[in-house]
């Protein structure tokens, strides 16, 4: 079984071998591969057309070599005795009578071993035919013949004739080709190693050199999974695949990358606009607390007292504004008695009911305002004249607060015409006066200005400040600026006046401060009719509120 498993471990490795192996590795390997199997095919070729070559001409020359020893054998004085054997060179000449005794000449080792059988003799009669040497591994390559000829011997000085009949073998010793070819095959064999080796230096060389744009792409890659998305794969020749391809993983890449911000500025857009609802319900609920507490604080206080009194009370004086929100037990102390209510403390406390009623209308008014400019409801637009806006509301500050200076400038010649809700805009000029009033001591000058601002990108004011909105006015606008002498705000605060429910002081009471909602509701007012609006103002150096709307078209035209 552990045998089988090994087995099975070892089948499965070698199939998945191809999937594990680096690229550089299969591409040196295939083509170390290729070369060996082309090396080994020419190596072969080359030895055997070699090897036939030599044998070819070794069986000529001993072709030739048998007709002459014929001729010899022909004549009738032939010095060939039976038994010789008579080495050439590579070749051999033997005349091997029917007993077969040689006389085989010192120094010669090597013969062919002929049979001698008169049958084989008879088959290959005339005919090349290799057989093997008497000892060792040689071969020889033989032609032999069955020859009767005469042969004279000397006896006692007496020459006489002798008939003889031999095998006539010319052999050639195949063993030196048989040497040739090996270290031909030896040589080969170094060769193609040696070529072998080179080509696998080259061919990493040159494959690591190729691969290396592949290289770059998977490092690209790495560090834009570790989190940096501005890699880029480097710029090659388009010409190229890899240069193709790395511009069209580049391309891909910055889609990608503007997705992933986009997505990520998004998150963050949602994220913040979520924390602002947040904080904006809270601001609300907070501040729809202090009134609705101090309309219950009066109820509860009117029970618990039983009701009217018949007839007049002898309390009620010094109900201060601030013992409104403190609940009943600080109402009773501020009206002083515990008896049934007289009739004044109960028009006091109707007149604070209704005082807080108002302030909870006006609160729910503006953010019921707010809700609908958030909306992005369209406004009723009709041409509204500025100037008599501002004309109106520096009338009724006047009113207000007659011992302050409250001027207004105009430039001359223009005719401040806006399309726009008339209503919703003496609103927001007088949210910005009812400031100036409020924010700043009293008789602190406040300076209204009417002006007309050319078309086209305004230039950048260095130190306004403009909540977020719509793009800058670039048609002929009407600027109002409502700019007063008063404390002004550090950069920190000024930053933040339009936001809704900021106040720059926030421990003011809530009694007589108002909501922080006043400069919101102008921001997005403004907003509604196409103009922008900004805040210059340092400590100690006033605060300039600035509103800028777009001209009514009749009026650019003049
Ligand atoms: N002219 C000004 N001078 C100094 N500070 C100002 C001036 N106008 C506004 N501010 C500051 O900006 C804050 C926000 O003003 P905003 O009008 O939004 O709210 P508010 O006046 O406090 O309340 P509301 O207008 O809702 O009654 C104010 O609380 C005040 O601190
Ligand atoms: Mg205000």
């Amino acid at each position: 079984m552990p045998l089988q498993s090994a087995f099975s471990r070892f089948t499965d490795g070698i199939r998945w071998l191809p999937g594990r192996t680096p690229l550089r590795v299969k591409l040196v390997a295939a083509l170390l591969a290729l070369v060996a199997i082309a090396l080994t095919v020419i190596s072969a070729a080359s030895v055997s057309l070699f090897r036939d070559y030599q044998i070819r001409h070794a069986s000529m020359q001993a072709s030739d070599l048998f007709q002459q020893v014929q001729q010899d054998l022909s004549q009738p004085h032939t010095p060939l005795q039976p038994g010789t054997v008579n080495p050439l060179g590579p070749y051999v000449i033997i005349i091997r009578p029917a007993d077969g005794r040689l006389f085989v000449p010192p120094g010669v080792t090597s013969l062919p071993k002929v049979p001698a059988q008169a049958a084989w003799l008879a088959a290959n009669s005339a005919r090349a035919v290799n057989v093997p040497a008497q000892s060792g591994t040689d071969n020889w390559r033989v032609i032999t013949q069955q020859v009767t000829y005469t042969f004279i011997t000397f006896s006692n000085g007496q020459p006489s004739q002798q008939r003889v009949t031999a095998t006539l073998i010319v052999g050639v010793d195949l063993g030196d080709i048989s040497a040739a070819i090996g270290q031909l095959v030896y040589i080969d064999v170094i060769v193609s190693l040696i070529i072998m080796a080179a080509l696998a230096i080259v061919g990493v060389a040159a494959v690591r050199a190729s691969l290396r744009p592949l290289t770059d792409i998977e490092h690209t890659a790495q560090a834009i999974a570790a989190g940096d998305l501005s890699q880029r794969v480097p710029d090659r020749d388009p010409r190229t695949e890899v240069g193709r391809l790395g511009r069209s993983l580049n391309a891909m890449l910055a889609q990608i990358e503007t997705a992933f911000h986009a997505r990520a500025e998004s998150e963050v857009a949602a994220r913040r606009s979520e924390e602002r609802m947040r904080r904006f319900i809270a601001d609300a609920s907070h501040e729809l607390r202090t009134p609705l507490t101090a309309i219950r604080g009066y109820a509860e206080y009117y029970r618990q007292r039983g009701g009217v009194a018949n007839g007049s009370g002898a309390n009620g004086s010094g109900a201060g504004r601030d013992a409104a929100t403190a609940g009943p037990a600080a109402i009773e102390a501020a009206l002083g008695d515990v008896g049934a209510i007289s009739g004044t403390d109960m028009n006091r406390i109707m007149e604070r009911v209704e005082q807080e009623s108002a302030r909870m209308g006006v609160l729910v008014e503006d953010l019921l305002l707010l809700a609908r400019l958030d909306q992005q409801r369209p406004l009723e637009l009709r041409p509204v004249d500025l100037l008599s806006l501002a004309a109106d509301a520096v009338q009724d500050a006047r009113m207000i607060a007659p011992d302050r200076t409250i001027d207004l400038a105009v430039e001359s010649g223009t005719a401040f015409l806006v399309l726009g809700d008339e209503v919703r805009l003496r609103q927001v000029i007088g949210n910005l006066m009812s400031n100036a009033l409020t924010h700043t001591p009293d008789r602190t000058p406040v300076h209204i200005q009417l002006r007309s601002e050319a078309p086209g990108p305004r230039p950048a004011a260095p130190a306004g400040r403009e909540p977020g909105g719509p793009a800058a006015v670039s048609l002929p606008a009407a600027v109002l600026e409502v700019a007063d002498e008063g404390p002004g705000l550090p950069p920190e605060q000024a930053d933040r006046v339009f936001e809704r429910f900021y106040r720059a002081d926030q421990a003011r009471t809530r009694q007589r401060g108002g909501t922080g909602l006043g400069l919101a509701i102008v921001a997005a007012l403004v907003a509604a009719h196409d103009g922008t609006v900004a805040v210059d103002t340092a400590p100690g150096h006033g605060a300039t509120f600035r509103i800028t709307l777009p001209l009514a078209p009749e009026t650019q035209e003049s």
